[in-house]
């Protein structure tokens, strides 16, 4: 079986990928386990930022490359924290500290529309001139108070509406069925085994 090095160091994300990408006929490795250090992320959107960290993992492995990048735009924060909602509340922060300083910054805002974006690319190579890219994104609204334990990051508070409840209150399977990610990797899964995987 063929090896794809999966670019994250993210636990809540690498799940969500081996629970979504159980059926593909190749071996994901987590970087960490190939010692791969995490690249910085200097680019300004979630394409540069995924392409960097793919194309991170294919230089230290010689194995292609899955990357994500995603965080939460939201409305009334004209797009804030989007690229930097892993880090917006300092770098290595935590989930907690991040959901609390967006509850922080969302105090007095009356518009509370947001959505998780979601981009995954895929490198052959470091050199790879066509990565696969795939993008999607949920819409939700932002509660005032956090509820639930499940998934990960903003998902206390993320409130959705056709399930009348946080996406922390998710199972995985229903989170997976609606989520930016799940979305992203449905498309992404469809590319790969149409252009990469002939039977
Ligand atoms: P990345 O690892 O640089 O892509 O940052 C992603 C960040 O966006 C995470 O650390 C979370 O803060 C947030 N995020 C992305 N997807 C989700 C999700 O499905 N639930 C909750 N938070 C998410």
């Amino acid at each position: 079986m063929s090896k794809i090095v999966l670019a994250s160091g993210n636990k809540g994300k690498l799940k969500e990928f081996s629970e979504l990408l159980n059926d593909m006929q190749v071996e994901l490795v987590p970087q960490s386990a190939l010692n791969v250090p995490e690249a910085d992320e200097t680019g300004l959107t979630f394409v540069e930022n995924a392409i960097i960290k793919a194309r991170n993992a294919c230089v230290h492995t010689g194995l292609p490359a899955i990357a994500d990048d995603s965080g939460i735009e939201v409305d009334a924060l004209n797009g804030a924290p989007g690229i930097y909602s892993a880090r917006y509340s300092g770098v290595n922060a935590s989930d907690h500290a991040n959901l609390q300083a967006l509850l922080d910054a969302m105090v007095d805002k009356k518009d509370r529309t947001a959505r998780y974006q979601c981009v995954i690319v895929y490198m052959r190579h470091a050199e790879d001139p066509t990565p696969l890219v795939c993008q999607a994104s949920w819409e939700g609204s932002l509660l005032k108070q956090a509820k639930g334990d499940g998934g990960f990051g903003y998902d206390p508070i993320f409130w959705v509406e056709e399930n009348n409840c946080t996406s922390a209150e998710l199972s995985p399977q229903q989170k997976h069925a609606i989520s930016h990610r799940g979305k992203a990797i449905r498309q992404f899964l469809k590319q790969f085994q149409q252009e990469y995987q002939p039977s």
